[in-house]
């Protein structure tokens, strides 16, 4: 069964400012079936994080249906564990407590809470820092500690904003070692939004090319190549190319669209 379904969405803005209304996405439609780990690319400004923030129920579509395991979505809901592009932690708690967030809203006390955060602030290499608050934090850390929080709910859907841009290149492998880990051994599903097409080759399971805004879904491509992923094979590389001259086409035709506005 397609465990996120994407029917017709259109999303338009209002561009109050200029008075006038901005067409972000632009008819997609678009399935996702359980145990697929789909990588979401395309231009700066084609909707991605517009598109995941729908499927977390942090936004409506202007037309058309957004269902996770056939029911449409209306509200966030603890079945979807959602990694932001920025990483919004609450301030005033440390970092254990921004991790168990969410047994917090369901009662759990503070030594349950405690308890539950440390395997996944290990997984996300925050040993030690259990207590620092979030203004201590680098870029990286703080975006870690939203890592940790969508997975502690152990979630059915993973929805993940660019989760890995501010990470340096060794944590960044690990990160996705790890991230490849969890999903092979609790088969959910992954919406993963990145701008690197070797993460979506080294990730995914299928890779989706948005095209420039308005977003369409230009291409789905199923990706068969063994894991663990070899960045060398010819047939990682075979994708990259089709993938890059894809991305570079939408780029230029941003642009172009850009010098016309
Ligand atoms: N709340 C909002 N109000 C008005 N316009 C918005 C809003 N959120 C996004 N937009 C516009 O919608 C378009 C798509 O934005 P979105 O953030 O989804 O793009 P993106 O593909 O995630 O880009 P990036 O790769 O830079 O993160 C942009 O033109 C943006 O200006
Ligand atoms: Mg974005």
């Amino acid at each position: 069964m397609a465990s996120i379904e994407l029917k017709n969405i259109v999303k338009i803005y209002a561009d109050r400012k200029r008075g006038r209304e901005l067409l972000t996405i632009d008819h997609v439609d678009l399935s996702v079936e359980s145990n697929e780990f789909l990588c979401l690319l395309g231009p700066s400004g084609c909707g991605k994080s517009t598109l995941l923030n729908m499927i977390a129920g942090f936004e409506t579509a202007t037309e058309g249906e957004v269902l996770v395991a056939g029911k449409p979505v209306t509200r966030p809901g603890a079945d979807r564990g959602m990694v932001f592009q920025q990483a919004t932690l609450m301030p005033w708690l440390p970092v254990w407590d921004n991790v168990a967030f969410s047994l917090k809203l369901s009662g759990k006390n503070a030594d349950e809470r405690r308890a539950a955060a440390q395997p996944f602030i290990d997984m996300v290499k925050l040993t030690g820092f259990e207590n620092h608050y979030p203004a201590e934090l680098s870029g990286g850390m703080a975006q870690r500690v939203g890592i940790a929080r969508a997975l502690l709910l152990n979630p059915a859907v993973i929805l993940m904003d660019e989760p890995f841009a501010a990470l340096d290149a060794q944590t960044k492998i690990e990160m996705q070692e790890e991230l490849v880990a969890i999903w092979q051994r609790h088969q959910g599903t992954v919406v993963f939004v990145t701008h690197s097409v070797d993460e979506a080759l080294v990730l995914g399971t299928q890779v989706a090319v948005m095209t420039h805004r308005p977003g369409r879904i230009r291409e789905l491509i199923k990706l068969d190549l063994p894991r663990p992923r070899d960045s060398t094979s010819p047939e990682f590389n075979e994708y990259k190319r089709h993938i890059l001259a894809l991305i570079r086409e939408e780029s230029a035709l941003a642009k172009a669209d850009m010098a016309t506005a």
